[in-house]
């Protein structure tokens, strides 16, 4: 597909269908990051549902300020959110999401796990990845950027240093290109179910949807957070998303945000 056709059919893919939260597309080839783009745009006031997608990305950003290679074949898009929710709630936003794109992966033939808080997986590799990114003001939310990037006809083997060992994509796993705009409008469709759970305050059965898919719970873990570095099992999730595990020595740690790191694969 040239450039120009992507742009096109994607575009063509808003008149098509109807999707509750989606208001807008704004499409391009080439873009260093859909969440900067969706940044800049949110800033300059941008409303919710605009949908920001590239075919590929040149400085593509995964959690922790990693980089989030972004060839052709992949699917890169940013959504803006303004949640009417009140900032701590927003931490469930990861989880929701995870389940979106779990959910969809899944409709398209492939058993998926979900490693928390979002990292979505196929026969224990990473296939797909999620960056939130929000700002508040005064216990007032103002926006999230979701970011979703997901591996869908790409030939990990091409991509750099031990990531090919630990990644997957959809392509590789069925032995079959998958539709690009199918899968997106699949997508959408799914996470615009999860985010009305979101919205209609349905947390209780998200966090049960959530333990269903994922494979962390009963693990044994190491996360490593920006102030800690934390080894024990991990035994549920609590009602903001937040990991609680215990420790070797018998101490509970309730985590928020971190890496996890399962002990199989140290
Ligand atoms: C991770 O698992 O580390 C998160 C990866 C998130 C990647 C997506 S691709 C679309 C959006 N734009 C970015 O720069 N990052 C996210």
């Amino acid at each position: 597909m040239n450039d120009d056709t992507f742009i096109e059919k994607t575009l063509d893919l808003s008149k098509k269908i109807d999707i509750g939260f989606v208001k807008k597309f704004v499409v391009f080839d080439k873009l260093s990051s859909t969440n900067t783009k969706a940044k800049e745009l949110v800033r300059n006031g941008e409303e919710e549902g605009t949908v920001v997608i590239a075919r590929m990305q040149q400085k593509g950003r995964g959690r922790f300020d990693r980089v989030w290679e972004s060839p052709d074949g992949g699917l890169y898009l940013s959504i803006i959110l303004k949640p009417d929710v009140s900032p701590d709630k927003t931490t469930l936003l990861p989880l929701v999401a995870a389940l979106a794109v779990s959910t969809t992966i899944h409709n398209f033939g492939l058993s998926t796990t979900i490693k928390w808080p979002n990292d979505v997986q196929v026969n224990k590799k990473k296939v797909a990845g999620i960056l939130l990114e929000s700002d508040a003001h005064k216990n007032q939310l103002r926006y999230v950027i979701l970011g979703v990037g997901v591996n869908l006809n790409i030939d990990v083997n091409l991509f750099s240093g031990g990531l090919k060992n630990v990644t997957t994509s959809l392509s590789q796993e069925l032995h079959f290109v998958v539709d690009y705009h199918k899968f997106l409008e699949n997508l959408l469709l799914t996470l615009d179910t999860y985010y009305s759970m979101f919205l209609n305050c349905e947390f209780d059965r998200i966090i049960s949807e959530w333990k269903v898919q994922s494979d962390t719970l009963n693990k044994r873990v190491r996360i490593v957070t920006s102030s800690d570095d934390i080894i024990g099992k991990a035994y549920d999730v609590d009602q903001s998303g937040f990991l609680l595990v215990i420790t070797d020595p018998g101490e509970h740690k309730k985590v928020m945000s971190g890496d996890c790191i399962y002990f199989d694969e140290l």
